[in-house]
């Protein structure tokens, strides 16, 4: 081995071990860049071992220098293996100090409910839809033909003070009541025809058991065979159902509707447990009768092969006598209070 070999190793031997010390005692990564500088940089010690080279000859040049660049190789695997452990244990600090508990419960949430109307609406259109009945729905601006003459109530007819209409124009107004649905569905769909048709309707009217605006559902089947016997039982099946009571009294009472003949009037019936007798206490919930033979015609249905029932219900009642809501105004002031008690209800 030559001499200049032999010095060469000896040299970078000592370099290596006072190198390998600094950076096995080094604290951190300021310091770590500080050695890296002073020991790779160009001014560095590996530098100047590859200027004395020049003095080596040219067979021996090529062994010397790659005894110098393994070297210094070596640092720089040193220095990037230390570089990375404190990146990780710099990263391994943040985490720890931003780390977050996820088993702290949540702050207060709300989850939001649908509108008792909403529900009521819902409850109702499922129950119908289950017999076979479709939904429909009918404009909230109507022309007088749908909401008043051919539902048999002609110009002048008294039936028409009934209702205080809001007027658009003389042949507009907003809807008085969803029976209107009734002819769009009877001009516009083929028999036999099963439908409700629940909105909102209009009327000139407000105090604590009136709205100017207010829900209803309609509801009507024509076909060849149908009896008054039918809509008593298909509506104190669906009253009985709505309340969830087997036993809820369902009473028809003879009362007038111009579209209707005869018509009745529908009261449920709970026994007072208050009264000494328990009395039944009678409430309306609902109109109905067999479709005016006027109405069939009206739209040019042949009124001898043809007849049908018709029935109408205001949703709000129902669905304050199904919840105990004694306001009316509840439901449409928007009180959080009052809409978040239906947001376990269906
Ligand atoms: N449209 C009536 C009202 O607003 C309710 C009604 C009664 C609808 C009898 C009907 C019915 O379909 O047959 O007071």
């Amino acid at each position: 081995m030559s001499s200049l070999l032999q010095d060469l190793q000896e040299k970078i031997a000592q370099v290596l071990e006072k190198i390998n010390t600094e950076l096995e005692e080094v604290k951190n990564s300021a310091d770590l860049e500080e050695i890296k500088n002073k020991y790779l940089s160009k001014k560095g010690v590996f530098t100047s071992f590859m200027q004395n080279l020049a003095n080596a000859s040219s067979e021996e040049k090529p062994a010397l220098g790659k005894i110098v660049n393994e070297a210094k190789n070596k640092v720089v695997e040193k220095v990037n293996a230390q570089r990375e452990k404190f990146a990780a244990s710099a990263l391994n600090a943040k985490l720890a100090a931003e780390k977050i508990d996820i088993t702290l419960p949540s702050r207060h949430s709300f989850s939001g409910s649908l509108h008792p109307i909403t529900l009521t609406s819902r409850r109702i259109e499922n129950w119908f839809s289950k017999l076979g009945f479709v939904v429909r729905q009918g404009p909230e601006i109507e022309d007088d033909f749908h909401n008043f003459t051919a539902l048999n109530i002609p110009p002048k007819h008294p039936a028409r003070a009934m209702q205080d209409t809001f007027y658009f124009d003389a042949d507009t107004v907003l809807r008085t009541q969803t029976s209107g649905t009734q002819i769009h569905v009877l001009e516009e769909e083929p028999l036999p025809l099963r439908m409700i048709a629940p909105g909102r309707v209009y009327r000139s009217d407000s105090d604590q058991t009136h709205s100017p605006m207010f829900h209803q559902c309609e509801g009507l089947v024509v076909d060849e065979r149908t009896t008054f016997a039918d809509l008593k039982g298909i509506l104190t099946a669906f009253l009985r159902d709505f309340f969830e009571r087997d036993d809820l009294r369902v009473r028809l009472r003879p009362s007038f509707f111009p579209f209707t003949e005869p018509s009745a009037e529908v009261d449920i019936g709970f026994a007072d447990k208050n009264a000494a007798d328990h009395e039944i206490k009678w409430l309306e919930v609902l109109g109905c009768g067999m479709v005016h033979p006027n109405v069939l015609r009206n739209v040019g249905i042949d009124a001898d092969k043809y007849q049908g029932y018709a029935f109408g219900m205001g949703i709000e009642r129902l669905a304050m006598l199904r919840y105990g809501i004694s306001d009316l105004r509840m439901f449409f002031e928007n009180d959080l209070r009052f809409l978040s008690r239906f947001s376990a209800q269906y």
